[in-house]
């Protein structure tokens, strides 16, 4: 007790023993970081965005959905049963910046690649309050009418490239094609869908002769959550 009372009226002495007790905390939380190799699991089906999904992310930056949406499910009870499976690591690790957000005026949106469809979504996006009438989310019918032009989207993967996304050589060379044959009904999307396996491929806006920033937003919402198939790993795929 005496010793304790020293302690408290004693300022340099409170200091160092606030940073001894601290510094053990930390250590404890850090060291056994070093002893594993990657905090992120080892998962397949994560793949990088295609070009179509990389400018309609973009798109959903640049127009702040962010600030309204979170991108991440939380391993909580009440989270897991409305979104489904809770985020993982993985699933964002292509993500530059990440979208997990910190405010939910709207719902999460981590999960919400193929709940709806195409026609849902662009209807939504033009008038929310056409589907949900209390719905305080802004009206974007302007993505309809904006042609997509990227003069170098080439480019935009080798960004990429530059901060650790696994963007191939042919995928560097076929991202024009790519990002042009996506959206098109008529385009052969074998080769875009080898490269990217579940990428939203036809029609997406409803307007066929034009590629739109609708057709890009669409088809990035569509593989939210969509490259991880939860239902096929255990547990112990997800533990370090
Ligand atoms: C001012 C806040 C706000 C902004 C900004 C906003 N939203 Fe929303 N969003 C909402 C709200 C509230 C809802 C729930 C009501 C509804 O469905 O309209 C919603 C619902 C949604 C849904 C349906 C989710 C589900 O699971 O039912 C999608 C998809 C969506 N928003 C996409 C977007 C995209 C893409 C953008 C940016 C272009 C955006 N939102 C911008 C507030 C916002």
């Amino acid at each position: 007790m005496r010793l304790h009372s020293h302690l408290e009226k004693n300022m340099p002495l409170m200091a160092v023993a606030v940073l001894i007790t601290v510094s053990i905390g930390g250590l404890v939380e850090i060291v056994p970081l070093y002893t594993i190799e990657s905090t992120i699991e080892e998962v397949d089906g994560v793949r990088p965005y295609s070009p179509l999904e990389l400018v309609g992310r973009n798109i959903y930056i640049r127009e702040g959905c962010y600030t309204c949406h979170s991108q991440m499910v939380r391993p909580f009870r009440d989270e897991v049963e409305r979104y489904g499976h809770y985020s993982i690591a993985a699933e964002s690790m292509y993500d530059h910046p990440f979208q997990w957000g910190s405010k939910r005026t709207g719902p999460d949106l981590a999960r919400v690649g193929g709940k709806y469809s195409n026609d849902w979504h662009v209807a939504h996006l033009i008038n929310p309050q056409a589907l949900v009438p209390d719905s305080v989310m802004p009206q974007y019918p302007f993505l309809m009418e904006s042609e997509l032009t990227l003069p170098n989207i080439a480019g935009h993967l080798e960004a990429n490239i530059a901060v650790g996304v696994p963007y191939s050589e042919e995928m560097v060379a076929e991202a024009a094609a790519d990002l042009a044959a996506q959206a098109d009904p008529t385009a052969d999307h074998s080769g875009l869908l080898e490269r990217y396996p579940g990428a939203a491929v036809g029609n997406i806006d409803g307007d066929a002769a034009r590629l739109t920033e609708m057709d890009a937003l669409v088809a990035y919402l569509q593989i939210l959550g969509q490259m991880v198939d939860f239902s096929e790993l255990t547990a112990e795929d997800l533990r370090q």
